[in-house]
């Protein structure tokens, strides 16, 4: 399948999609909100794969949403169009899908970034939430995404300043897992993908649901879900062959069942 603003490869067991308007430095566009989640949505229906990687390039991974497409919008536009509530289908995919981040990581781009499960950054990568620069505001989950990862005070101070924060402090404050040299990011990315692809599927996509539970309910409803979800595990046949695998001191081979 081939996209306008996207390029996608299955690799093994790993769907890569790429961001590619390098023109605008992958700014988002609607286009580019179609191409991604008719992207995500078919790795996400395919059997074969198991997690998916999104990236851009070395200098940017997304410097935002398209400023050029919502210069001119008016109050009736963005309200009637629901502008940017199609982002909200993308957080809804089931399949893991890691974030790996070269270079700037704006407005939009951060709000990505954070739509998926983890980050990776390269030692290069720059995340902000510059839209106060613009006479507006985070409109794709920035002001709720960023606080829950960073907390209020940086949220703030990265809201409203608009100023970026380099890799060693988004790692530092937890928006970020991990940071790479910028050669590596697209093989250490990989890995992990490949990683999460080669145990049980239905355990990885529960294991999801339930983190992701936790920003949206209480601790006790958290937990009573979370063991709901575990209890249900026993049903799989994957929980039989990774536990006898443990025993049999074997490697485990996972059927997705
Ligand atoms: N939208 C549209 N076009 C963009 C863009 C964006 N967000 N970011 C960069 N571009 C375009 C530039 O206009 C430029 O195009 P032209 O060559 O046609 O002029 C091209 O990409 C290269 O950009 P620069 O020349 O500016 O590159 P630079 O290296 O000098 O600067 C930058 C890089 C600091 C990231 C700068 O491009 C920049 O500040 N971009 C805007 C960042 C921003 O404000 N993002 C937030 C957008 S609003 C938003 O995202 C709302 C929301 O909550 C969803």
């Amino acid at each position: 399948m081939s996209y306008e603003t996207i390029v996608t490869e299955p690799r093994s067991k790993v769907g890569l999609i790429r961001l590619n308007r390098p023109q605008a430095l992958n700014a988002l566009n609607m286009q580019v909100l179609a191409d991604l989640l008719a992207a995500a949505r078919a790795f996400d229906r395919d059997d074969g794969i198991g997690a998916m990687v999104i990236t851009g390039s070395e200098k940017a991974f997304a410097a935002g949403a398209d400023i050029k497409e919502m210069q001119a919008k008016t109050y009736i536009d963005a309200y009637m169009q629901d502008f940017f509530s199609g982002w909200e289908d993308f957080a809804r995919i089931r399949k893991p899908i890691i974030a790996a981040v070269a270079g700037y990581a704006l407005g939009g781009g951060c709000e990505l970034a954070m739509m998926c499960d983890f980050i990776i950054a390269a030692d290069n990568a720059k995340f902000g939430q510059p839209e106060i620069t613009l006479g507006v505001m985070p409109g794709m989950g920035g002001s709720q995404r960023l606080t829950r990862f960073i907390g209020k005070s940086k949220a703030m101070d990265l809201v409203l300043t608009g100023r970026m924060m380099d890799a060693t402090e988004a790692e530092r404050c937890g928006l970020v897992s991990r940071i790479v040299p910028v050669a590596d990011l697209m093989e250490e990315s990989m890995k992990a993908a490949t990683k999460i692809a080669d145990f049980s599927l239905p355990a990885v996509v529960m294991a999801k649901e339930a983190v992701n539970r936790s920003y949206e309910t209480t601790l006790s409803e958290g937990l009573r879900f979370e063991r709901r979800v575990f209890h249900s595990m026993f049903a799989l046949d994957d929980q039989k062959e990774g536990m006898a695998a443990f025993t049999e001191k074997r490697k485990p081979h996972f059927s997705n069942r």
